[in-house]
């Protein structure tokens, strides 16, 4: 009888050595690297109060801007990754100030990465990265110039997207292939090219075109409309030159302005993220390009192999031919007869490629799987967590059917008439789609 005196106060300091111990565990197993300063004094304690709703958000008394907030878990000692355009020489530091379930949390350190590939504009493509302070449940971000002391209410907050849901262990994505188109600007009014494309892209196996829109002719802005209402299209307004003055072209030097292409290289690696959790592969080119497959009917049975041969693979580069415009601008590439006066060409006329000049920079495009990278450029990826493979012309080559006639050198060229395997399912819904957009000669004329 009395010895279970002593086991029950043996079991009783067991218990304790156990919880002391699971105390220091969980107290040391979330290391975090930086000092946890107090909340702004002064601040309101309730948030958030002013949320964006722009894809463009001036970060105040600051020469920056912030497009998105995104949580990005996959570097070590950041949880939160804001895609940015950051004037370069105007970088100062910046503190991560969280809305957690309605309560405002300590600020946190913010590191700013500036892509390298700024091609000498004054303002770049910026990741600002920071983390998340313990025991906060973030659903808004803000970045402050100081640690504390500031007045905060009149902060403007981005929702912070990508936040891990159930969806992710199950590995389901929403499309199998995304494409990103990275602006539209300058009233572009092509709609044949257009629709014709996008039908292209859907009969490929794209489930989601995304557009950065900065402006669009009256058609392609109807046109585009009956898209996204349909849903293959996702429009994502970009009103850059409000905020800055866009450059037309991609070199300093050369086209002046204060940022590259209205932003090409921003809008890219937004939508990258935005695509992340929904959407297995992302192609990034242009819409007067085609990512064909030449030995597959479609984009999936092509990666499918592709992806098997290549496991580590987590960008797959494409080479670029251009199908010339020269050839088709005499009498050739009248549409057909419904089309007439629909604005734009027929890239079911161009049939002719060339061969690339290898002596010359000969640009690719990439299919990409967005989970694996971090940041990309136009024609490469700047960081990635995989393996690069270029992807022989016999099984994928970029159909470039240029606007405007380009440096055309006219090497060695072929007949290829790849386009046209999509003929007919291709002309009739295009018709289907001017038709719904109004924009067939026989519905103007009614
Ligand atoms: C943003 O919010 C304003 C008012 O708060 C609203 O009028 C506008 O339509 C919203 N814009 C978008 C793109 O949701
Ligand atoms: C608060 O925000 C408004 C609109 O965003 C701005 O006009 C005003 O100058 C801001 N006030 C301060 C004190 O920064
Ligand atoms: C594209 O942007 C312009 C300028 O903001 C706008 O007027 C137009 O309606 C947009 N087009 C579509 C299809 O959203």
């Amino acid at each position: 009888m009395d010895k279970t005196k002593p086991f029950t106060f043996r079991l009783f300091l067991f218990i304790i050595a156990i919880f002391i111990f699971i105390m220091i565990i969980t107290t040391v197993r979330t290391p975090r690297t930086y000092r946890s300063i107090p909340p702004p004094r002064g601040a309101l304690d309730t948030c958030p109060f002013q949320i964006s709703n722009k894809s463009i958000t001036p970060l105040e008394n600051t020469k920056h801007f912030l497009v998105s907030a995104y949580m990005d878990q996959r570097v070590k000692g950041f949880d939160i990754r804001i895609i940015s355009i950051f004037r370069r020489d105007s970088i100062q530091t910046l503190y991560c100030l969280f809305c957690c379930a309605g309560q405002l949390s300590n600020t946190t350190p913010v590191t700013v990465l500036v892509h390298e590939d700024h091609f000498g504009f004054p303002f770049s493509a910026t990741d600002v990265m920071c983390q998340i302070p313990p025991n906060c449940e973030a659903t808004h971000v803000t970045l402050l110039k100081q640690p504390d002391g500031v007045e905060v209410s009149n902060q403007t907050w981005l929702p912070i997207k990508n936040k891990k849901t159930s969806r992710e262990e199950e590995k389901t994505f929403q499309f199998d292939f995304t494409v990103c188109i990275s602006t539209l600007f300058g009233e572009y009014n092509n709609v044949l090219q257009f629709a014709q494309t996008l039908e292209i892209y859907r009969l490929l196996g794209v489930g989601r075109v995304v557009i950065y829109n900065n402006s669009a002719g009256p058609e392609l802005n109807r046109l585009l409309k009956t898209y996204s209402e349909e849903g293959l299209v996702e429009m994502v307004e970009w009103p850059i030159h409000k905020h800055l003055n866009p450059s037309h072209g991609w070199l300093f030097s050369k086209h002046g302005g204060d940022l590259q292409y209205y932003g090409q290289l921003v809008t890219l690696n937004d939508c990258i993220y935005r695509s992340m959790d929904r959407s297995r592969y992302v192609l990034l080119n242009d819409i007067d390009e085609i990512i064909m497959p030449y030995q597959h009917d479609n984009l999936k049975s092509m990666m499918d192999m592709l992806q098997q041969q290549h496991p580590d693979a987590a960008m797959f580069h494409i080479e670029s031919h251009v199908f010339p415009y020269k050839f088709f601008t005499k009498g050739k590439d009248t549409p057909l007869p419904q089309w007439r006066g629909v604005p734009g060409f027929n890239i079911l006329e161009r049939i002719y490629r060339e061969d690339p000049d290898k002596n010359i920079f000969h640009p690719r495009k990439m299919i990409i799987q967005p989970r694996l990278v971090e940041q990309t450029s136009v024609h490469d990826v700047l960081k990635m967590f995989g393996q690069k493979y270029k992807v022989p012309m016999d099984v994928c080559r970029m159909i470039h059917c240029p606007t405007v006639p380009q440096n055309e050198r006219l090497f060695s060229q072929y007949e290829d008439t790849r386009l046209w395997d999509f003929k007919d399912k291709l002309i009739q819904r295009v018709n289907e789609m001017l038709r719904r957009g109004g924009l067939l000669s026989s519905d103007r004329e009614s």
